[in-house]
C-alpha cells in the first residue's frame, strides 16, 4: 500500500506542474492512493469545483485543504457534493463540508483526515482532540488513517507527528510551502514530515511575485499578493505501509524543479 501526497497546489503554475507530473509519478511509482492539498489552487487562495474535478481526473483520489478553504465562493456551491474534498475536521461544528473520508481503491480501505494547527493561524477547535475523535471512529474500518496537517508552527506538526504514532499510519504537514529534510518512520510506525512543501512558482516567495512580498517588508504598506509566473516546481512525498497492520515502512521525499529534474 503505497500513498502519494503533493504538498500545496499554488495556482495555475501548481496545477500545470501536476497536470505534467502526476501522470509520470504514478507510473513511476505505482501509488494506491493520490493526494493533493488543494488549499491555494485557484489563483493561490481556495479552490474552484473546475479545478477540484481536474485534479481528480489527473489521477488523484483526494484532495485536502486548510487555512484557505473558504476563499473562493464557488466553495459554497460544491462542497457537500465533493466525496473526495476534505477540509480540516477541526473547524466550528456546523461548517460546510467534512473533515475525512473513507477511500476504496482495490480491497484497500483508506481514511484521508484533514486537520488545521492553531498557532499563528486563527482560533478553531482542538486539533489533538478532534484527530482522536475521527481516529476512535475511523479505526472500527480501516487501520489506514492518513492525516494532513495544516499548520505554521514545527512545535506543533512535531507535536501532532508524536500524539498520533502508533495511532495512523502518517502525519504530514503542509502550509509553509516549503519542504523540510525531516521525514522519518516514528518509533510506533507513523511516517512523519513536518512540512512536504509547495507545489507551484520556483521563484517567488512562497509561491507570490516577490516584487510584491519585499514591498510589503520595505514600506509595510498594503500590497495586492499574486501567484508569480516563471519556472515551477512540485513537491510531494511517497510512503510505504504494511498491508496488514497499516504502519508505515518508508517515506521518501520527491523534489522536481530545474535544479533536481525528474528521471522515469
Ligand atoms: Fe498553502
Ligand atoms: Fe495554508
Amino acid at each position: 500500500m503505497k500513498i502519494l501526497f503533493i504538498g500545496d497546489v499554488v495556482g495555475s503554475p501548481g496545477r500545470n506542474m501536476v497536470n505534467e507530473y502526476l501522470p509520470k509519478l504514478k507510473r513511476k511509482y505505482n501509488p494506491t492512493f493520490t493526494i493533493v492539498n488543494g488549499e491555494n489552487a485557484a489563483s493561490g487562495k481556495g479552490i474552484t469545483e473546475k479545478i477540484y474535478r481536474g485534479f481528480l481526473q489527473a489521477g488523484a483520489q483526494a484532495i485536502t485543504l486548510g487555512n484557505h478553504t473558504w476563499d473562493k465562493r464557488d466553495i459554497f456551491e460544491f462542497i457537500d457534493d465533493a466525496p473526495h474534498l476534505v477540509r480540516p475536521a477541526n473547524f466550528p461544528k456546523d461548517t460546510p463540508g467534512k473533515g475525512y473520508t473513507l477511500l476504496k481503491v482495490n480491497n484497500l480501505l483508506l481514511a484521508v483526515v484533514n486537520l488545521q494547527g492553531r498557532t499563528f493561524l486563527p482560533p478553531i477547535d482542538c486539533p489533538f482532540r478532534k484527530a482522536d475523535e475521527i481516529i476512535a471512529e475511523v479505526k472500527k474500518h480501516t487501520p489506514y488513517i492518513f492525516v494532513d496537517f495544516h499548520a505554521e508552527a514545527t512545535s506543533e506538526k512535531q507535536a501532532m507527528g508524536w500524539y498520533l504514532d502508533g495511532k495512523v499510519s502518517a502525519v504530514v504537514g503542509t502550509h509553509t510551502h516549503v519542504q523540510t529534510a525531516d521525514e522519518r518512520i516514528l518509533p510506533n510506525g507513523t511516517a512523519y514530515i513536518t512540512d512536504v512543501g509547495m507545489t507551484g512558482p520556483y521563484d517567488g516567495i512562497l509561491g507570490v511575485e516577490k516584487e510584491a512580498v519585499l514591498k510589503r517588508f520595505l514600506t509595510s504598506l498594503p500590497v495586492r499578493f499574486e501567484v508569480t509566473s516563471g519556472r515551477e516546481q512540485l513537491n510531494a512525498v511517497l510512503m510505504n505501509f504494511d498491508n496488514q497492520t497499516g504502519k508505515a515502512e518508508d517515506i521518501k521525499r520527491i523534489i522536481i524543479n530545474e535544479d533536481h529534474p525528474f528521471f522515469e
